[in-house]
């Protein structure tokens, strides 16, 4: 049975590009909502819908786990989820404890979309971490879009993200979270901008790690370079126009770029 990756769009690929390294002998299913992207600047209760339908449709390709590779999908909807559908459903949220136990007492800037920097969900997990002094939040919704139409290193980019740091002093912050599968896209640009003081951290690994135990999966002996199974959907449609798949490739090439960039 195939691992499924849900994501508002094109973001969720961050994630599954790690999974494809890692578990090449499973199979994949990749279902982004190219119909409704971006999530993060829709009320909560379209999100959830949205989100419900893609269950409803991914359920039908029987599918042994979801993953939902959209930390704005989970801040809304995976509770609902969960009680409502049973199978293993594997959340994302920004890895704030994880800045927190790689670098200590230092500032950490966390960036995510705005339903996820406003919910509670952020608020609980910042309060279990108990570090909220060190904790600024910044919701960054234009790189979605840029994203989306495959513009990472613009002049347009560069200015917005420069204008969106300009409050922050990074002498005092040891690392900049990455709380939006989007947000992976644009490390050589926010690289180019931030002191090499400031490192990333995104939950990618945090997520697989929940996968594999979630399904009792263990990593391959010999990595053989073998290329996993994947079917791609947007919005419930099966991509298999060569020109759609290429679009995809390409942001898999980038994220091959963009994953040795710290
Ligand atoms: N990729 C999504 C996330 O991780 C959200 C992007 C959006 O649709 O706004 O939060």
């Amino acid at each position: 049975m195939k691992i499924a990756f849900f994501d508002s769009g094109i973001g969720g690929l961050s994630v599954l590009h790690h999974a494809i390294q890692i578990l090449p002998d499973e199979q994949f299913v990749f279902f982004a909502d190219e119909d409704n992207v971006p999530y993060g600047t829709k009320p909560r209760e379209d999100v959830l819908k949205f989100v419900d339908d893609a269950f409803e449709f991914l359920l039908t390709l029987n599918v042994k786990a979801i993953v939902v590779a959209c930390n704005t999908a989970t801040s809304v909807a995976v509770r609902a989820m969960r009680s409502k559908y049973n199978l293993p459903i594997i959340g994302m949220e920004p890895a704030i404890k994880r800045a927190i136990d790689l670098y200590g007492d230092r500032r950490v800037l966390v960036t995510a979309t705005p339903i996820t920097v406003n919910g509670e969900k952020i608020k609980a997990l910042i309060n279990k971490v108990g570090k909220a002094q060190l904790i600024d939040l910044l919701a960054l919704p234009k790189l979605v879009e840029f994203s989306e139409r495959q513009e990472f290193n613009s002049e347009a980019v560069t200015t917005y993200l420069k204008d969106k740091f300009a409050p922050y002093d990074f002498t005092q912050f040891s690392s900049i979270v990455l709380g939006c599968t989007h947000f992976n896209y644009f490390k050589d640009t926010i690289r180019a901008i931030l002191p090499d003081n400031v490192k990333f951290v995104d939950g990618n690994s945090g997520t697989l790690r929940e996968l594999m135990r979630r399904l009792n999966l263990q990593l391959p002996e010999i990595n053989n370079n073998k290329q996993p199974h994947i079917e791609f959907y947007f919005s419930g449609r099966k991509i298999t126009d060569p020109n759609e798949l290429d679009r995809i490739n390409n942001y898999l090439k980038r994220l091959d770029k963009m994953q040795s960039i710290n």
